[in-house]
């Protein structure tokens, strides 16, 4: 699996995200270590506070098949032709990402042009992960 082809995959499914509130449709692709991608899209519900992030549905979907090591993710942000600036997770994203991965999983945002990366690490320091639980 190529990042060209996990920018692919996030890219698609972000035509599955069902946002008609915010108008916001984002798409993801997470990159098991055991070579499986998981796809996800956002999901809005009238209940605002019922919404689900593309990141976490693809994480949910993973954990729930078993997979539970990841390697990488491509999210990609705002409508095709249109991309957002600065499409990072957000902060609860985040943390569900530092339940199952390592300071150096690379989280690959994309633009309809560019990709930019950064580690996990980049994205929340000094987070409160298992290791903390353990330490006690
Ligand atoms: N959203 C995501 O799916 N991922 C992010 O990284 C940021 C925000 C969604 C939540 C909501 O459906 C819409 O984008 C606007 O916040």
């Amino acid at each position: 699996m190529t990042d060209k082809e996990l920018i692919a995959a996030a890219e698609k499914m972000r035509d599955s995200a069902y946002a008609p509130y915010s108008g916001f449709t984002v798409g993801a692709a997470l990159l098991s270590k055991d070579g499986r991608v998981f796809t996800g899209c956002n999901i809005e519900n009238a209940a605002y506070s019922a919404a689900n992030c593309a990141e976490r549905t693809a994480f949910f979907k993973a954990v729930s098949e078993g997979a539970l090591k990841f390697e990488k993710i491509a999210v990609a942000t705002g409508p095709k032709g249109k991309p957002s600036e600065g499409g990072a997770p957000c902060g609860v994203c985040r943390q569900v990402m530092l339940e199952f991965c390592e300071p150096d999983f690379e989280i690959i945002l994309v633009s309809d042009e560019n990709s930019v990366s950064y580690t996990l690490e980049e994205l929340i320091p000094h987070g409160f992960s298992p290791k903390d639980l353990n330490n006690v």
